[in-house]
């Protein structure tokens, strides 16, 4: 029987990576994309599958209880995979308000939704949804920030410093609350940056790609030698799917590629990559253009993801390595502004360098 999966926040950047990778893999699902584009959402993202007959698009808001009540009983949803979100943290510092009221009071409306729909009371799932699984992406941020040493494991205890990760982490408690009192089948994922195609322009890849094309200022916070723990899209896909299929119910899952870089080798690499794809008119390197800014407040300093567990349960394995990632992203990329600059638009993309 074929199963229809909610997937949300779907036209965002690790949603359109993973939905193709989903349906070409899993005939028995169908895929309802909830997501109510926000300037993070681009249904670009999403060309390949447009007109895939297992694949519907819905626009529509995850707070909106009346709307995602429809959902689910108008396309009978049988699991859920939640990645929408708000998620740039220098927009958590300017405006929290619509992180709390997406990123928590959005999980819990779908999380409450598919226990009324799934569940007849605590610990009792009606007939013919025996099993059905919430699965809440989440990010590494809610454990705060690590000194050089050391790394995040799925018991670390809980020190969000950013409206957004303190908006992850309430929603990651308002799922394993539902497990703890309802006994609903979730699993959660907390995984360290991603890279990849199809990011907005506003995080650091895109950024220091787009700025440096555009013969702009690099911007690097601070002293650039804040650490983030890099994970090629894909990689982070292939663990939610693992997860999805083959986590215990109640547990929580960190993933990580072990991929330790600062911002500034991060911008070095990219300046290397392009300087060979595509050299300056002036022969000299993009390094040239990096720029040190004020910092972000609250800077986390380092992040770095023990991924022991979902390796060693699970048999999850980053496949793709920095150098190589790297490469493809930096290639997708100038594929983008190239087909952009055909089409005449670049001086409306203009990036939002900080
Ligand atoms: N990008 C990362 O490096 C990273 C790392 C770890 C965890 N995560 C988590 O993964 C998830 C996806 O991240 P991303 O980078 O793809 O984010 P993104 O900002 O690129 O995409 C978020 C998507 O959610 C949609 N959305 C936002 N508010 C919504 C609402 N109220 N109702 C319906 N849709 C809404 C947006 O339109 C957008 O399509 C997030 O939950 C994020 O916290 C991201």
């Amino acid at each position: 029987m074929v199963k229809t999966i909610l997937v949300t926040g779907g036209a965002g950047f690790i949603g359109s990576n993973f939905i193709p990778y989903f349906l070409e893999k899993y005939p028995e699902y169908n895929i309802m994309n909830l997501d109510t584009l926000t300037y993070a959402g681009n249904l670009e993202n999403l060309r390949e599958v447009e007109n895939h007959p297992r694949y519907k698009f819905i626009k529509g808001n995850i707070c909106n209880r009346e709307l995602v009540e429809y959902v689910f009983k108008e396309y009978n949803i049988m699991g859920v995979i939640h990645f929408a979100a708000e998620s740039h943290v220098d927009n958590s510092i300017a405006n929290p308000g619509v992180f709390i009221e997406t990123n928590v009071y959005g999980t819990y409306t779908l999380i409450d939704v598919a226990r009324n729909f799934w569940m007849e009371s605590p610990f009792r799932y009606k007939n013919d949804y025996e099993g059905c699984r919430f699965h809440h992406i989440s990010t590494d941020e809610v454990y705060g920030s690590l000194g050089e040493t050391g790394f995040f494991t799925e018991n670390t205890p809980y020190a969000p410093n950013s409206p957004y990760s303190a908006s992850k982490a309430s929603a990651d408690m308002i799922v394993r609350s539902y497990f703890k009192t309802y006994g609903l089948n979730t699993v959660i994922t907390n995984c360290s940056n991603n890279y990849g195609p199809k990011q907005h322009n506003e995080k650091l890849i895109p950024t220091i790609i787009r700025s440096a094309l555009n013969e702009d200022p690099i911007p690097i916070y601070g002293d650039g030698r804040n650490i983030r723990d890099w994970l090629y899209v894909l990689d982070h896909c292939r663990g939610i799917d693992l997860v999805f299929h083959k986590g215990k119910p109640g547990e929580v899952y960190n993933i990580g590629g072990r991929n330790e870089k600062t911002n500034i080798e991060i911008a070095n690499k990219i300046c290397e990559v392009l300087d060979k794809l595509k050299p300056r008119r002036n022969g000299r390197s993009y390094k040239e253009l990096i720029t040190f800014v004020d910092d972000r407040p609250g800077h986390d300093r380092r992040y770095a993801i023990d991924a022991s567990k979902i390796k060693s349960e699970l048999g999850w394995k980053a496949k793709e390595n920095f150098e190589s990632g790297i490469v493809k992203t930096v290639k997708w990329y100038l594929k983008k502004i190239i087909k952009e600059d055909n089409g005449n638009i670049s001086n409306t993309t203009h990036i939002n360098a900080k």
